[in-house]
């Protein structure tokens, strides 16, 4: 059995929740090895001056997380393999170590559709009413589980200015449709997001960048740019931004918000990362939900293949709205919405988000030992992060080299609109290899490379 040394001090944060914190960042440490038997719950209650109820939720805690596990009458052991972390995985793509796509960690969801998929088919009335047409905006109870949902990660929503969509990218598509024609121009943060770019590009739109720092979107250069482009709107990521993890500052929120409504210019806010971080500032509908076209979705936060994105409108739009929606494909299936609606009523939403949560944790923490030197943004809930070359290598060197070791990662080529320049980036995102041995695999070649500059070519 072995005393472990915690240190409680962070000021806030529970005291079981900082005991399952410390398990869990020894045991990614390997100071905690698989099979250690933990102390009894009066032992380290003692050790830590704190009352034996609060060791009882910390482990049950760790043990919810699948750091743990609690044998009768023998103890608590720590897990004895990396199981709980990596419990499904998908095939693996041979001879690529994938850092690309930001799609959410491979985790064990089976179960928990499983149940809701069971508890569907045990009400035949439903289904058969599952089965019928419906309008477009959706069933107004499935709304309703929607709406309460966000609440409670502090989005504001009405039911009724709700409207399901085929995952994020069908709602943005939407929201361009609806309110740009061919040749108009819409303004983005100078590094943005590639399935808008690509969106815009098909729909024959300009695409103009505005300037950003660290907290992303600059108010007085969004100003200077919509006198000179005159936009239709402008799109942004406010909270953990595709590719920079940049996320404003609910002041910044602000001052956006007060140069749009100076402006009459829409904001399209893409909130699809902004359930992932246990804390951020509140998302711009909540700031100002007449002025704001909000585009979310599950895909990251529960599922990527339910396809279920939605859009919270301002109340002048919602009938043009639906009427593109209706154009576009009548519906989004109302078996699909049912579904949905069981998982975010029942918890097993956000069990899975606790989980993603947990997962991306872990993964940062192993990637901190490997990229500890370079500079690299990141956020411990987000699934990307966003890396600057060292001054020695081209951005062009560096993705020949990285993919000759059989490691993908995405060029920041992918995320400046048409004609502009790239800056010396990578976005690398950690939630892709699907298990813990590629991750690490590839993080170390990474570091290698990135410690090993290519020498410089002579030309005469
Ligand atoms: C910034 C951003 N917006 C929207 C999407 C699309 O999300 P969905 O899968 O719900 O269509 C993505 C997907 O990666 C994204 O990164």
């Amino acid at each position: 059995m072995t005393i472990m040394t915690i240190t409680l001090d962070k000021q806030g944060l529970p005291l079981y929740r900082q005991i399952a914190d410390a398990i869990a960042e020894q045991v990614a440490a390997n100071t905690l090895q698989p099979g250690t038997k933990l102390p009894t719950h009066r032992a380290l209650a003692d050790a830590l001056s704190v009352t034996v109820g609060t060791v009882t939720r910390a482990y049950a805690e760790a043990e919810r997380r699948g750091i743990v596990e609690a044998k009768v009458g023998a103890g608590t052991y720590v897990c004895q393999t990396d199981k709980p972390l990596w419990t499904f995985a998908p095939p693996p793509t041979p001879g690529i170590m994938s850092f690309g796509y930001n799609v959410p960690p491979a985790i064990n969801r089976a179960d928990l559709i499983s149940e809701a998929l069971q508890q569907l088919a045990a009400h035949p009335n439903e289904l058969n009413n599952l089965m019928l047409y419906q309008s477009p905006m959706g069933i107004a109870h499935h709304r309703e589980i929607l709406s309460k949902w966000l609440a409670q990660h502090n989005v504001k929503t009405d039911p009724n200015r709700l409207l399901f969509c085929s995952g994020a990218q069908n709602a943005m598509q939407l929201c361009l449709v609806t309110l740009c024609r061919a040749g108009d121009t819409i303004l983005t943060d100078k590094l943005t997001y590639p399935g808008l770019l690509s969106l815009a590009k098909q729909l024959r739109l300009t695409v103009k960048p505005v300037e950003m720092d660290d907290e992303g979107m600059l108010p007085e250069s969004l100003k200077a740019a919509y006198h000179q482009y005159q936009p239709r709107l402008v799109y942004m990521t406010p909270t953990l931004q595709n590719p920079t993890t940049a996320t404003m500052s609910e002041e910044r929120r602000h001052d956006v918000i007060r140069v749009c409504r100076e402006l009459q210019l829409v904001i399209l806010e893409d909130d699809i990362n902004g359930i992932l971080p246990k804390e951020r500032p509140n998302p711009i509908v909540n700031l100002a939900p007449d002025d704001v076209i909000y585009v979310g979705g599950l895909a990251k936060t529960l599922a990527p293949g339910l396809r279920l994105g939605f859009l919270q409108l301002p109340e002048r739009y919602y009938p043009h709205f639906v009427n593109a929606l209706q154009n576009h494909s009548w519906m989004i299936s109302p078996l699909l919405t049912a579904m949905a609606s069981i998982l975010l009523e029942n918890g097993a939403a956000n069990q899975i988000l606790e989980t993603i949560r947990d997962q991306m944790e872990a993964r940062w923490r192993i990637a901190q030992a490997y990229l500890k030197d370079v500079d690299f943004r990141y956020h411990p809930n987000s699934f990307h992060g966003w890396l600057r070359l060292p001054d020695e290598w081209s951005l062009s060197e560096f993705l020949a080299e990285s993919k000759a070791r059989g490691v993908e990662v995405k060029s920041s080529e992918l995320f400046v609109p048409a004609g502009y320049s790239a800056p010396p980036y990578v976005r690398i995102a950690l939630s892709a290899p699907p298990d813990r041995e590629t991750l690490e695999k590839g993080l170390h070649e990474l570091a290698d490379l990135l410690a090993n500059p290519p020498l410089s070519d002579f030309a005469l």
